[in-house]
């Protein structure tokens, strides 16, 4: 364990219909606790219906919870946009940030900012650019 590899998981997603703020607040607090236990950490932003998250740590952990995130039935249309070894963590302060477009929006960042949407290895540095830029 401890010398186990970081790993990381970056994806989108397409919230449920009708999905909540209660249900909004109960995915948070249980991805929290359990991310606690697993020693995994990590950013979620929710906007216009979808969801971004980058999700890092052990490898295992990673894995094992990539594997009940895809199972979710409170989002659909998971789309991997990036996965792989992580030298160090990105959000090591944070058991999962949560940011809405409230907070910011990732649509208008992409407007502003030169990243391309269009490329996918392009939009996935731009989405986790963006995470990592509201996380300041
Ligand atoms: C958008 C979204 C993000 C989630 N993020 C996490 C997370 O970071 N950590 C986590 O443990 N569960 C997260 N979950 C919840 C898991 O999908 C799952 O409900 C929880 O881990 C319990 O797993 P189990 O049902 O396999 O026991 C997330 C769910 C959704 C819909």
């Amino acid at each position: 364990m401890l010398f186990e590899g970081l790993g990381f998981f970056l994806y989108r997603s397409t919230a449920r219909d009708g999905l909540s703020e209660p249900d909004l607040r109960d995915i948070l607090a249980a991805a929290r606790r359990r991310n606690a236990r697993l020693s995994l950490t990590g950013s979620l932003h929710h906007e216009d219906g979808l969801f971004f998250q980058w999700l890092e740590g052990p490898v295992e952990s990673v894995r094992l919870v990539v594997e009940s995130i895809l199972r979710d039935p409170r989002h659909r249309d998971i789309t991997v946009l990036d996965e792989g070894g992580l030298a160090w963590r990105r959000f090591q302060d944070w058991r999962m940030r949560f940011s809405d477009r409230e907070q910011a929006s990732m649509l208008d960042w992409f407007a502003r900012s030169k990243a391309s949407t269009v490329d996918r290895g392009a939009y996935a540095d731009g989405v986790a650019s963006f995470l990592q830029a509201v996380a300041i």
